[in-house]
């Protein structure tokens, strides 16, 4: 499928409902390589944290997909939680992306070149909102 409305945008994930709501039926949102907060007390600022998850779902629409990818294990375990406590169906998942792919045409991004050069493999999800 060839895709014609992109839309990418530097903004502050913890107030994005200030600039996309119920109207904006997101497909698909990209969530690459955030950062992991691995202190508890800094949990709720994962991009992937249940209060994310939230915002996320307001615009995302029925059927709409997150694709995740990290280098991080501990993130990538909780947030398979995250997305089962917040409704969403992981529908495939891969503890290596370049060895096993989940999607095509994977475009490798800076820390994921980064990650994979020191032999830390791509860990990555697809969480299907149904
Ligand atoms: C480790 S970098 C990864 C950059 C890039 N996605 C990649 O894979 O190379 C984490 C990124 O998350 C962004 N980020 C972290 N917290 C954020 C927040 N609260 N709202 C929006 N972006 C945030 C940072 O600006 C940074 O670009």
């Amino acid at each position: 499928m060839e895709i014609d409305n992109v839309l990418l945008t530097a903004y502050e994930i913890e107030i994005i409902q200030n600039i996309l709501n119920e109207k904006d039926t997101v497909d698909r949102i990209y969530i690459n390589f955030c950062n992991p907060w691995q202190k508890p007390r800094h949990n709720k600022k994962r991009l992937t944290h249940p209060k994310q998850l939230e915002k996320y779902k307001v615009f995302l629409k029925p059927g709409g997909e997150i694709y995740f990818k990290t280098d991080d294990e501990n993130l990538f375990n909780a947030s398979i939680k995250y997305f089962e406590q917040e409704g969403f169906k992981i529908i495939a998942k891969t503890d290596n992306l370049h060895e096993n792919p989940i999607w095509e045409n994977n475009i490798e991004t800076e820390h994921e070149k980064m990650f994979e050069e020191q032999g830390i493999t791509t860990k990555a999800l697809i969480a299907n909102l149904s």
